[in-house]
Parts: C-alpha cells; sequence; structure tokens
C-alpha cells in the first residue's frame, strides 16, 4: 500500500487531535514535526513516534521524506506557511480558516495553480458522512427555503480572556481571542455554520451581520477589538439563511436545511453524529400534529479527523489538485464572506487589505 508521508506544522491540541484522526488510515504516515522550538519538536515527535523534527518550516518542506504539510498554527499564520510550502513543492492541508481573509485566501491558491500543487482547507463539517448524505439529500426536499445553524460554544479559554481584559495584559490573550493572530469567534466557530452554507447554497446575494464585540488589549491599539458573538442573515433567490456562532454561551440546536419537500436536520453542524429527515406532511395551520422524523444518521468513522485526511490522501495519490467538495472556489468564497462580515463590524486584522 502507498503511504503519504506528512510533516505536521504547529504542536498544539489541533495537531494532537488530527493526528489521533489521521492514523486511522493506513495510507497515512506521519514522518516530520516543525515547531518553533526544538524541544517542543521532539516532545511532540516522541509522543507521536515521528522521526524528523525541524524548527524552519522551508526546511521540512523541502524535506524529500515529506510528500505533503499539514497546518496546525494560528490562523495569521496559515496563508505564509502555506505559500512557503508550496514554494517547495509539497501539497498543503491547511487548518480552518483557510486565512485571515480572502486577499491571502487568494494568494495562497494562486501559488498552489502556479506550482499546480494540491490544496485544501481541513474543514471537517463538510467532509462528515451525515453532512454529505444531506447533501445529495437537497433534491428531494427542494425546493429550498431555508437553511438555519448554530455553532454555540462557551470557550475554555473565556476566563482568561476576562483576566486579560481586566489586567490589560497582552501576554494573556489567547491567539484564539487576539485581533493580531486573526482570531474572533467568525473564524473561529462561525466559519462552521458558513462554509456548509457556501458549499450547499453558493454565495449569497446579501448579508447583514451583527457582531458582538469587546476590546482587547492586544498591544496595538489599531486593532483592539475581537468579536465573540455574532449572528448573521444571508438572502439568496428564494430562500433566507441565518447563523448564529458563541464563544460566551452554549447552544444545543440543530442545523435545519428545510425545503417544501421535507427538512433535514443535522444535530451538530461541526461535527453531525445524527441526521433526520422530516419530511413534508399536509398543509396544516394551527394545532396539527408534527411529521415523525426518519434517523438517516450515516456510520460514524472512528474518529471524526480521519474524513479529511482520507479525502486528501485520496485526492493526493489521484493526481488531483483540489477537492471537489472543499474546493479552492469555497475557500475564498467563505473568505469572502466572512471579510464582509467582519467589516460590517469594523473588526480588522493587521493583514486586511480592505
Ligand atoms: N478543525 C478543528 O476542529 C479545529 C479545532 C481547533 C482549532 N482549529 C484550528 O487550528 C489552528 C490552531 O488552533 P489552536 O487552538 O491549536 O492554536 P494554538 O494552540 O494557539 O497554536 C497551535 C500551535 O501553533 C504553533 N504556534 C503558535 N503561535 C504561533 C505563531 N505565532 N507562529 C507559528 N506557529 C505558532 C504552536 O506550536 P509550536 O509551539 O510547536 O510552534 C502552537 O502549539 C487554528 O487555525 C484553529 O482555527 C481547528
Amino acid at each position: 500500500m502507498e503511504k503519504v508521508r506528512f510533516g505536521i506544522v504547529g504542536t498544539g491540541r489541533i495537531s494532537d487531535w488530527v493526528l489521533a484522526g489521521a492514523v486511522e488510515d493506513p495510507r497515512f504516515e506521519a514522518v516530520a514535526v516543525c515547531s518553533r522550538k526544538e524541544e517542543t519538536a521532539q516532545l511532540f515527535a516522541r509522543k507521536h513516534g515521528i522521526r524528523l523534527c525541524f524548527t524552519d518550516v522551508e526546511a521540512m518542506a523541502a524535506c524529500p521524506e515529506v510528500d505533503a504539510v499539514y497546518i496546525g498554527t494560528p490562523n495569521h499564520t496559515h496563508a505564509d506557511i502555506a505559500v512557503r510550502c508550496l514554494a517547495k513543492g509539497k501539497p498543503v492541508l491547511c487548518e480552518k480558516p483557510f486565512a485571515s481573509s480572502a486577499f491571502e485566501a487568494r494568494q495562497m491558491v494562486q501559488a498552489a495553480r502556479e506550482q499546480g500543487l494540491l490544496l485544501m482547507e481541513a474543514m471537517i463539517s463538510t467532509l462528515n458522512p451525515n453532512f454529505l448524505k444531506a447533501k445529495e439529500m437537497l433534491s428531494q426536499i427542494g425546493p429550498l427555503r431555508s437553511y438555519t445553524s448554530h455553532f454555540c460554544q462557551y470557550s475554555s479559554k473565556y476566563a482568561k480572556l476576562q483576566e486579560a481584559i481586566a489586567e490589560g495584559n497582552p501576554a494573556k490573550l489567547a491567539p484564539v481571542f487576539n485581533p493580531l493572530c486573526s482570531g474572533g469567534s467568525l473564524l473561529d466557530i462561525g466559519i462552521y455554520t458558513i462554509y456548509p452554507m457556501v458549499v450547499l447554497l453558493g454565495k449569497p446575494e446579501r448579508i447583514d451581520s451583527c457582531l458582538q464585540t469587546v476590546g482587547v488589549p492586544s498591544g496595538d491599539p489599531r486593532f483592539a477589538c475581537v468579536d465573540v458573538q455574532g449572528t448573521a442573515q444571508f438572502a439568496y433567490p428564494g430562500l433566507s439563511a441565518s447563523v448564529r456562532f458563541s464563544k460566551v454561551a452554549d447552544s444545543f440546536l440543530p442545523t435545519e436545511i428545510a425545503g417544501e419537500g421535507g427538512n433535514l436536520l443535522l444535530d451538530k453542524m461541526h461535527i453531525c453524529r445524527k441526521l433526520t429527515f422530516v419530511p413534508h406532511g399536509a398543509p396544516q395551520s394551527g394545532r396539527g400534529e408534527d411529521m415523525p422524523g426518519e434517523d438517516i444518521t450515516c456510520p460514524p468513522f472512528k474518529d471524526e479527523y480521519t474524513a479529511e485526511f482520507t479525502h486528501f490522501i485520496d485526492l493526493f495519490l489521484a493526481g488531483e489538485k483540489e477537492s471537489p467538495v472543499n474546493s479552492l472556489d469555497a475557500s475564498v468564497a467563505v473568505m469572502e464572506i466572512l471579510d464582509e462580515i467582519r467589516q460590517q463590524a469594523g473588526v480588522r486584522y493587521p493583514s486586511d487589505r480592505f
């Protein structure tokens, strides 16, 4: 069996999580890790049985023993690292959000196309079997009328954000809440409601959004606020979509795709573990009975992160340059939407060109 030998950039929690899923695909092999510190690289390498350690991403990408690179570092570093790895001739699987902005996303796409190399955003939600089944079923419930999605998760890093604000201490500001690292709820978890919407429906005609922001001590007064939750409405022809995301409150509401012929309910948009189909019943008003739902959940992967590596490895071995699901157009379109929402709220990052 042909193995695909990966180099991993970043030794944080997400790299641990994705490796646990990736190794479930027997074609996956982690051969190298790149960290900002040699010591951290060594620790991570020992933990995961990785042979090669680097502190320079270009040196890792140039290594002939590395076939492809996975990027699991903070948002503001994705574009730079991806472009440098592509320039060294290596395909890239890059964590979500693809980049800080559409400007950066286009630079990444251009680099991949110029080099003729595979590039894909590691958006787990749209490679989930239940999401793919829901996508296949859209014609059965059409014409579509609404898409409503939520991802609200009280952040384990919120207490530290409050401390950073109270003390005015930039050192306590985690990248996920730091505008200098392209942080905030929209790019961190709002994207899980918006990316699937774009894969299902394309780009909306109009966006009306509202981000709740807080002032943060980033150390740079030009970038001193970050969003902690938000909502957005999207207009499509004959269809409206709305999303809600939060890092300061939880939500247990499912995602719902509604058509004139029935509804699809996904229990969680981030990682859907239960898919329900509710066929449209007789037209009714007032106090009519609800139609019973049918559980049409797909058998789960042993580990949910396996899907993105299996998909990427399939594409790599087939010589493909992009995913038909997590396409480069989808990644750029999503970044354009995120840019627009940030512009409406005045949330800015250092790399912005708008
Ligand atoms: N798909 C998912 O389910 C999921 C879940 C969580 C996060 N994510 C995404 O994964 C990415 C990382 O998130 P995280 O929460 O793991 O971030 P993090 O803990 O802040 O950083 C991850 C790792 O990146 C490296 N790093 C930190 N700052 C850096 C910098 N300025 N330049 C270069 N490398 C740096 C560090 O590794 P070294 O010390 O080894 O350099 C760090 O451990 C984000 O883009 C996030 O959106 C995805």
